[in-house]
């Protein structure tokens, strides 16, 4: 944990008294090489969201076809990598940190696996395919990232002119940044009733706060809340068009205010046809 800043300006200010920019990879990796094994469980104990409601919403704007070439950031433990060549795909798949990756290694199938951080223009270039990637996947990782525009630019240039780039994370509006989620409890002809909300009173401005993914985790993690335009612009102003969006929700029987507002945003965008490298 940082200390809190002592002289910064009150506008650049966030949740936990962290200037924007105070918080880069090395902070973040280190997090999650400790939280590794603790996540690498939570998915194979089906804890996460990833296969009842992110695989399936991914899946769906992906539409992989046999043989295709993918690119996957921020791969954690893979499961979603070894998903995607179980459906034909050949796959690149990338994680910050080492310890995600040696787990993912640990798993088997047939995935090329990297420690990339993909806030580093450079290091994804070296990613390169020599006919580029048909399509490129990151997983629940945005919000775990100091900065958006780094993935935005290399990964115009790593897909095909054509290609297609699917973002999942948590969702800018109802589950990121200063949400607090309120349930009410009464009772009536129908016995105990629960009512689920949300209350949030900021969300235009980015910041850097700290939280859990999974009850439990054995430390906190950094977040950074982007409100929506300050997620999708730099993707625009690397020559992305938007052209798939899904906000799926859980199903009513799991009870709570994310079967009812979208806990998480699913984004595809396409490099355009005509569009050269890392331009529009
Ligand atoms: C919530 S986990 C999601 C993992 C996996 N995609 C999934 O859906 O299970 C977030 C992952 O993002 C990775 N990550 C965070 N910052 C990253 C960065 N700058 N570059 C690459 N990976 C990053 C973390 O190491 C972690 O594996």
């Amino acid at each position: 944990m940082l200390d809190a800043p002592t002289a910064v300006d009150p506008a650049r200010v966030t949740l936990v008294g962290v200037a924007d920019g105070e918080v880069g990879s090395d902070q973040v990796r280190a997090v999650w090489d400790d939280l590794a094994e603790f996540w690498d469980e939570a998915m194979r104990s089906g804890r996460t969201w990833q296969e009842r409601l992110i695989a399936p919403a991914v899946e769906s704007l992906l539409s992989l076809r046999p043989g295709e070439a993918v690119l996957e950031l921020s791969c954690g433990n893979g499961a979603f990598a070894r998903q995607m060549t179980s459906a034909g795909a050949r796959v690149v798949a990338s994680d910050l940190s080492p310890r995600m990756i040696e787990l993912a290694r640990e798993h088997g199938g047939d995935v090329d696996y990297r420690v990339i951080d993909a806030t580093d223009v450079s290091a994804m270039l070296d990613l390169a395919q020599p006919d580029g990637y048909d399509a490129a996947v990151s997983n629940m990782a945005v919000m775990d990232m100091p900065a958006v525009a780094p993935m935005a630019e290399a990964v115009h240039t790593l897909v095909r002119p054509g290609g297609r780039f699917v973002v999942s994370l948590l969702h800018p509006a109802f589950n990121s940044g200063d949400v607090t989620r309120v349930v009410e409890e009464s009772d009536d002809h129908r016995g105990v009733v629960r009512t689920h909300s949300l209350r949030r009173s900021t969300y235009i401005r980015s910041s850097t706060h700290q939280g859990v993914a999974v009850e439990g985790q054995p430390r906190v993690q950094w977040y950074f809340h982007r409100p929506l335009q300050d997620l999708v612009n730099p993707f625009f102003s690397h020559g992305w068009v938007l052209d798939g969006l899904l906000e799926p929700v859980l199903d009513e029987a799991e009870e709570g205010v994310f079967a009812h507002l979208p806990g998480v945003i699913v984004l595809r965008f396409r490099r355009l046809a005509d569009s050269s490298p890392g331009t529009g």
